[in-house]
């Protein structure tokens, strides 16, 4: 076990934001969190774990430890009746297995190609795009308790998967809940990939590309490559200008609520859920406030996409956490002023 010590954190948070670590750890495996908790010093300290940094904003300086998953390896483990069972270390990166499964002909992950980050990160938030989330290919986890060392196997279930949300988003903060945060770090996903495949073709833009494509039944390849273009062309590369994907969750408003807004706001972009709610595209929201381009110091929203903050320094001058905070909370102050909605950070903020 290696600590480093005041590592930048630039090259490591897809908003390219300056921060330090005082101290990071790589972990590779069980025995690299286990040796950190061999050695007294180390094992006192508050811990932070740092997967693919796409989905962070740092607010400054890194003060808890910085355990970084390195966990590698990918494999298909076996086939039931109605899946096949694989599985990837988490340090993996996501599109990286996506592109590996449907190489091998094991379709399923298609609609979540190209979402940055790695694979220990997608059951945190319950990643999620096209008609497809995490949860619905989800088999189980291993993962490690960051106080013990003890490795532990959680279901779907267990992970409490909800819309961007999962255990591991959530502190115990009263008796009785269940709050992975701080707790847990994930070691390995394993994913079921269903034998008989269906395309999953709900949404819009796909379903528009299948149309222009003259078929309802593409392969699953020919539907990964579609999702990385429509993604290529709404969403900023965070290799080329830094972000954390989707700044906000999408909310959702009671029926009622909805056909007050559409009242005064006929063109609002809504979608009925199944449970009765309606769903909100919180980009269009912030489109209407009239966000797009918009700036503070060297954060800035996506000119594409509102949902989506930039950094618009680049590497040299980078956006601060604090003008991304700022202009987070300037955005959500307007929506509300607005429609009455509070948006909620999507990011971990830390
Ligand atoms: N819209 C506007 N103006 C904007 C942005 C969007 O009017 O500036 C409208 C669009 O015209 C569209 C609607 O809002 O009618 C929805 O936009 P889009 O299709 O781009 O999807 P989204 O709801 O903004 C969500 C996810 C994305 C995911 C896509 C595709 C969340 C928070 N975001 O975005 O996930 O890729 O759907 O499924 O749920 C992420 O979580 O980081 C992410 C990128």
């Amino acid at each position: 076990m290696i600590v480093e010590r005041n590592l930048p954190l630039q090259p490591l948070n897809s908003f390219g934001i300056a921060a330090r670590a005082g101290e990071l750890v790589r972990v590779r495996g069980e025995a690299d969190l286990r040796a950190v908790l061999a050695d007294p010093e180390l094992a006192a300290q508050p811990k932070f774990v740092l997967g693919g940094g796409s989905n962070i904003v740092l607010t400054g300086d890194v003060r808890a430890l910085v355990l970084k998953v390195e966990v590698a390896g990918r494999r298909v483990l076996e086939q039931t009746d109605r899946h096949t069972l694989v599985e990837a270390g988490a340090g993996e990166n996501w599109h990286d297995v996506v592109t590996w499964t449907l190489d091998q002909d094991l379709p399923g992950l298609e609609n979540l190609a190209l979402i940055p980050g790695t694979v220990g990160a997608s059951p945190v938030q319950n990643i999620g795009a096209y008609g497809v989330e995490l949860q619905d290919r989800f088999h189980e986890l291993d993962a490690i308790d960051l106080q013990t060392g003890e490795v532990f196997t959680l279901d779907a279930a267990q992970c409490g998967f909800g819309y961007r949300d999962s255990v591991f988003k959530h502190t115990a903060a009263t008796p009785g809940d269940f709050g992975l945060a701080g707790r847990a770090l994930i070691l390995r996903v394993r994913l079921a990939l269903p034998r008989a495949w269906q395309p999953e073709l709900s949404y819009l833009d796909l379903a528009r590309k299948a149309q222009e494509a003259g078929t309802a039944q593409p392969s699953a390849r020919q539907i990964g490559d579609w999702v990385v273009e429509i993604r290529r062309a709404k969403l900023p590369d965070p290799a080329v200008i830094g972000n954390a994907g989707s700044f906000f969750k999408n909310p959702t408003v009671t029926p009622e609520q909805c056909a007050d807004i559409i009242g005064r706001d006929p063109k609002l972009v809504h979608y009925p859920m199944p449970d009765g709610s309606v769903k909100l595209a919180a980009g269009w929201l912030i489109d209407a406030c009239g966000w797009r381009g918009k700036r503070v110091g060297n954060a800035g929203v996506y000119d594409k996409q509102a949902l989506v903050l930039v950094n618009r320094g680049g590497p040299e001058q980078p956006a601060t956490g604090g003008e991304v905070m700022t202009l987070a909370k300037a955005i959500q102050t307007s929506v509300y002023e607005r429609f009455g909605i509070r948006l909620e950070p999507e990011p971990v903020v830390v």
